[in-house]
């Protein structure tokens, strides 16, 4: 459905409703001049969702839940309720599957990290490119003595062909991916999660940055683990997560300690605990249960708009995007932008990272282009967004020449900005990210075109 192509007639039905959309619930962006352009980094959040949850507030009495009063047990039916929404959301049957409520997709991996049995043999295994909170998950793995093997993407920023998963080790190992690259867009095939799991591996998934735009059907894909953040998905609220996990799997997770909230019994004279069975023994304290309650409505809004549709616009702004940033140039006619990864729309979700070229081909530091473009009311996202593998493949960092530099940099003075001097000045140490998702307008992207072709202007003739 969503590589469906679509009629000019539908596509310009799509780009009028989403044009109504925006109007309808994101007008703050055009009452302060905003071109917002990093919903990688965070969605934004639709005025009515924001409404019904101030109005719900207003008309509900709700205390820390798990205890029995009638404010409590209102909040534990809150939270009851929004875990079976989200699984509804994601097609994972109760059945199979259960929500650990987190602070964010940082919080859930890192509850797999600290509990999974790691140990001489295991083999933990992941694509190079992935976020830093599932790269983090090697330095459990190696105090417990299990081996961490990246698998190579190759210069569009795609798993190298050819590139095969490892078997399983001797014990416990786990393979993790991002269902979409928070660097480049790519979306890697769901398929590993079976190729996975046929050699022998608990499968973690990250998907984060692929459910804001697109379906993903758990019942079909059966990631044994699965993080989100939900203000990723409707900006609304911030600080809540979920780890969502088959309950076989969560069920031989170790965890290192028990806290508030996660235990049937504790006895300090008798040194014995015994934790909660299932997701409540992996909430660690009081739940946001308030955050908890908008998670409802976000997940209306998104289907209201239709997870279809959604994916078909973004598609065709992601389009508009590359061409804009593929066709910028030079007043010589060079090429004045370089992007990182696939050119195209395909196989991909609407983040494109990219840098600035000058008239000789040289990348020009993000961090300028970054705040010349926050002059001109847009926000781009500069640096390396925590995707280091990713980032040291596009940019074609030299990885002994680094090392070096890490050696040599005093800690108190290490940055950046120190890392590309030492590395000589030419070479690019991270890059600009643009993404797009519902609110977008064709507009924005005329912004950034228009600031793309001002840049080499001299500054008073820069709109
Ligand atoms: C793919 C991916 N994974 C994980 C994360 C971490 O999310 P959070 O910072 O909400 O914990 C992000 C955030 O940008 C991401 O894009």
């Amino acid at each position: 459905m969503t590589e469906q192509v679509l009629t000019r007639t539908d596509a310009a039905g799509l780009r009028r409703s989403f044009e109504e959309l925006r109007a309808r619930e994101f007008a703050r962006l055009d009452e302060c001049g905003s071109v917002y352009l990093d919903y990688t980094g965070s969605a934004l959040y639709a005025e009515s969702h924001l409404r019904a949850h101030e109005e719900f507030l207003k008309h509900h009495v709700l205390g820390n839940p798990h205890s029995e009063n009638p404010a409590s047990t209102a909040a534990t039916r809150i939270v009851d309720d929004a875990r079976r929404d989200v699984l509804d959301f994601f097609g994972a049957d109760p059945a199979e599957y259960t929500l650990v409520f987190a602070a964010n997709a940082t919080a859930a991996l890192k509850l797999v990290a600290e509990s999974y049995p790691f140990q001489a043999g295991s083999r933990f295994t992941l694509l190079a490119d992935n976020h830093n909170s599932v790269n983090g998950i090697r330095e459990y793995a190696a105090r417990a003595g299990a081996e961490t093997i990246y698998l190579p993407i190759d210069a569009d920023l795609r798993l190298q062909k050819g590139a095969r998963i490892p078997p399983a080790g001797s014990a416990p190992s786990l393979f993790a991916f991002p269902a979409q690259s928070n660097f480049s867009g790519v979306r890697h095939p769901l398929a590993l999660v079976q190729d996975a799991k046929d050699l022998g591996y608990d499968v973690l998934l990250d998907a984060a940055a692929y459910v804001p735009t697109e379906h993903l059907d758990l019942g079909s894909v059966h990631p044994d683990f699965t993080c989100v953040s939900f203000y990723k998905m409707f900006g609304f609220p911030t600080g809540l997560g979920a780890l969502i996990a088959r309950r076989e799997a969560l069920a031989r997770l170790r965890r290192p300690w028990f806290a508030g909230g996660t235990v049937d019994f504790v006895s300090v004279e008798g040194r014995v605990h015994r934790l909660l069975r299932g997701a409540g023994g992996f909430e660690d304290g009081t739940l946001n249960f308030l955050g908890i309650a908008a998670l409802s409505g976000g997940l209306a809004f998104l289907r209201e708009v239709g997870m279809t549709r959604a994916s078909q616009r973004v598609k065709a702004l992601t389009g508009r995007l590359l061409a804009i940033l593929g066709g910028a140039r030079h007043p010589s006619g060079a090429p004045a932008v370089r992007i990182y990864g696939p050119t195209t729309a395909d196989g991909r979700g609407g983040t494109v990272s990219f840098n600035l070229l000058d008239a000789s081909g040289v990348p020009v530091p993000y961090g300028e282009v970054e705040r010349a473009a926050s002059v001109h009311g847009i926000a781009l996202r500069g640096g390396c967004f925590c995707n280091p593998g990713a980032a040291e493949r596009a940019l074609e960092l030299p990885t002994d020449a680094m090392l070096d530099c890490l050696e040599t940099i005093p800690q108190q003075s290490f940055n950046l900005k120190a890392l590309a001097d030492c590395l000589g000045g030419s070479v690019a140490v991270g890059a600009m990210r643009a993404s797009v998702s519902l609110p977008t307008v064709e507009a924005d992207l005329d912004r950034l075109d228009a600031f793309l072709t001002g840049y080499w202007q001299p500054q008073t003739e820069t709109p």
